[in-house]
């Protein structure tokens, strides 16, 4: 429920993948900003926060990782390994990425520029605005 799968057109040169936006409802917000992380490696754990405000689509473009998601009251461990997959991260979540392949470049789209003031880094905070 937190994947929304993409057009892939393959043949025998290899596969490509499409992210339209506004058109089919795939990507659910305006796209504002993308990002990547990649050097991560094995042992790595990324992310630890949740945002007030931002909706983010995640791709694995290369290689995998874990990500657990958890909106305060229940968690889930899902993995991200398909470049055709765009995994969910609705604002309120707290997310960690964990178990990075070496190889792994994660792409991410998001609903608005970068802003610092929109992250919850504190877990207990978090928490305590997702019961609210
Ligand atoms: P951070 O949010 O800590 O990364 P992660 O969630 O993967 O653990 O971001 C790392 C640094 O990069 C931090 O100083 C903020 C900065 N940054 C930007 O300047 N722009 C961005 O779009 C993002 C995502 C991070």
């Amino acid at each position: 429920m937190h994947y929304s799968d993409f057009v892939s057109r393959v043949d025998n040169r290899g596969k490509l993948v499409v992210v339209e936006f506004g058109r089919d409802g795939a990507v659910p917000f305006e796209v504002r900003r993308i990002y990547f992380i990649y050097g991560a490696g094995p042992g790595v754990s990324r992310g630890f926060h949740a945002h007030r405000n931002l909706e983010q689509l995640a791709f694995t473009v290369s290689g995998h990782c874990r990500v657990r998601l958890d909106d305060g009251r229940n968690s889930e461990d899902v993995w991200l390994n398909s470049p055709s997959s765009g995994l969910r991260i609705e604002k309120m979540v707290w997310h960690e990425m964990h178990d990075f392949s070496e190889d792994c470049v994660l792409m991410v789209l998001a609903s608005d520029h970068y802003d610092e003031s929109d992250y919850i880094r504190d877990y207990k905070e978090f928490q305590t605005l997702a019961d609210c």
